[in-house]
C-alpha cells in the first residue's frame, strides 16, 4: 500500500510537534511517586493557581455543562473592551492566544508567503507558519532579545506577518516603548505587526502597544488568561486589534472555540487584583531569588521580565533529566538553539528554594564526574 503520506500536505513532513513542559503525572509515573511530590516549573504556570473569584465562577458555571457556551464570548469580550478603554469588536477570543496565532494563519498565511520573527522566539509562530506552508525568516537575536533593525530588515513583498513577543518566551527580554514606536513606523503598513504580550502583567511600567490598534494600523496584540490569571488548563486568550482585522479573524473561528467555563473564569479573575497583586509579588520576590542564586552559583542567565529565567547549565537536556529524578520538572530548550539552557519558572519561594537546591547538587554531581 501507498503512503498516505502523498496524500498529505507536503509541508507536515518535517514539522516538528510542539513540545510542551513535561506534565506532572507522566513524571510521577516514570518515577513512580506520587503527583504532589513533583514541582513543575516548566510552563511558566502561576504556581498559586487559579483566583478564587475565578474557581467560584468556573464550578458554577459546571452546572450548566450540557449547554452550548456564548461563542461570541459577549460578556467577557465587553469587560475586556472596558478595562482596556476600547470596543467589543476590537476583540477576539481564542482556545489559549494560541489559537489566535493559528487564526492568523488562516487569514493570512498561504504557500511561500512569509513570516518575520526573532531567533528563539516563542516557537508556536514558525510552527503554525509551516502548516500553512509559509516560511519563517527568523533574525539573529542581539545578546538573546529581538532585533528589531534586523527584522525590518528581513522584511520582503513576501511578508506577511511579524512576530514580536513582549516579553519573550523563553528569553524573559523586554522591548521598550521608544524602540517599538520607531519599529512600527517603519513597518510597511500591510504587514501585520503582532505583539505577544502573555507576560504582559508581569512588566512594571510596560510599553502601550495599543495606540497602534487605536490609530488603525494592522497590528493585533495578544494577552492570555494563562499566565498572571492561573487558566491555562481551561485554554482562554485574547486577541486586540481594528474591528476589520478582527472581523476577518472571527471567521477563521469555530463557533465554539471557547467554553463557557473558561469564559467565567476569565471574567470573574478580571476581578480579582488581590489575586493579580499576590501573583506579581511572589514573581518579583523569587525571579530575583533565582537570579541571585543562579549569580551565586556562577551560572550565566538572562534577566526576565517574566515568571520564569532562562539559565545556562551547560547541556541543558542533561540538567532536565537529572532534576526529573529530583522530581523537578524544567524546560531544556533545544528547540530553541538554546542547547545550553534551562528555562525554570518562578514558583512558591519554596518551591524556587528547592530547586536551586536541587540544582547545586546536579552542578556539583557533574563537576565531580
Ligand atoms: C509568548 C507566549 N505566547 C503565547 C503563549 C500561549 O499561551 P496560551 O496558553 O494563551 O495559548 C505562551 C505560552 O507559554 C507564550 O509563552
Amino acid at each position: 500500500m501507498r503512503s498516505i503520506w502523498e496524500h498529505a500536505n507536503s509541508q507536515l513532513r518535517d514539522l516538528k510537534v510542539y513540545e510542551p513542559g513535561k506534565p506532572i503525572e507522566e513524571t510521577a509515573r516514570e518515577l513512580g511517586s506520587n503527583a504532589s511530590d513533583i514541582i513543575k516549573l516548566a510552563s511558566n504556570e502561576n504556581p498559586l493557581g487559579p483566583s478564587p473569584k475565578a474557581l467560584a465562577a468556573m464550578r458554577a458555571t459546571l452546572e450548566c455543562s450540557h449547554r452550548y457556551p456564548d461563542g461570541g464570548g459577549f460578556y467577557l469580550r465587553d469587560a475586556l473592551a472596558k478595562a482596556l478603554g476600547l470596543a467589543r469588536e476590537n476583540l477576539i477570543l481564542g482556545n489559549g492566544s494560541n489559537e489566535i496565532i493559528e487564526f492568523l494563519g488562516h487569514v493570512f498565511l498561504s504557500p511561500d508567503d512569509e513570516v518575520v520573527t526573532s531567533q528563539h522566539a516563542f516557537v508556536a509562530y514558525k510552527l503554525i507558519a509551516k502548516v500553512f506552508g509559509a516560511r519563517t525568516i527568523e533574525v539573529p537575536a542581539i545578546q538573546y532579545a529581538h532585533d528589531l533593525e534586523g527584522m525590518l530588515a528581513a522584511i520582503t513583498p513576501r511578508t506577511r506577518e511579524i512576530f514580536v513577543a513582549n516579553p519573550n518566551n523563553p528569553t524573559g527580554t523586554l522591548l521598550r516603548q521608544q524602540e517599538i514606536d520607531r519599529f512600527v513606523a517603519r513597518v510597511p503598513e500591510d504587514v501585520v505587526v503582532i505583539f505577544d504580550e502573555a507576560y504582559y502583567e508581569y512588566v512594571e511600567d510596560p510599553p502601550d502597544t495599543l495606540k497602534f490598534v487605536r490609530d488603525g494600523r494592522n497590528v493585533v496584540v495578544l494577552r492570555t488568561f494563562s499566565k498572571i490569571a492561573g487558566l491555562a488548563n481551561v485554554r482562554i486568550g485574547y486577541g486586540i486589534a481594528r474591528p476589520e482585522l478582527i472581523e476577518i479573524m472571527q471567521k477563521a473561528r469555530q463557533p465554539f472555540n471557547t467554553n463557557g467555563i473558561a469564559q467565567a473564569g476569565a471574567l470573574a479573575s478580571l476581578d480579582d487584583a488581590e489575586h493579580r497583586e499576590k501573583t506579581r509579588r511572589i514573581t518579583d520576590e523569587g525571579r530575583a531569588y533565582l537570579q541571585e542564586q543562579f549569580a551565586a552559583i556562577g551560572l550565566e542567565f538572562v534577566p526576565s521580565f517574566g515568571n520564569f529565567v532562562l539559565v545556562n547549565v551547560g547541556d541543558g537536556n542533561a540538567t532536565f533529566k537529572a532534576l526529573l529524578t529530583k522530581r523537578i520538572i524544567v524546560r531544556a530548550l533545544a528547540g530553541y538553539d538554546l542547547n545550553e539552557w534551562v528555562r525554570i519558572s518562578v514558583g512558591t519561594m519554596e518551591q524556587n528554594r528547592k530547586c536551586i537546591a536541587a540544582l547545586q547538587e546536579v552542578l556539583s554531581t557533574k563537576r565531580a564526574a
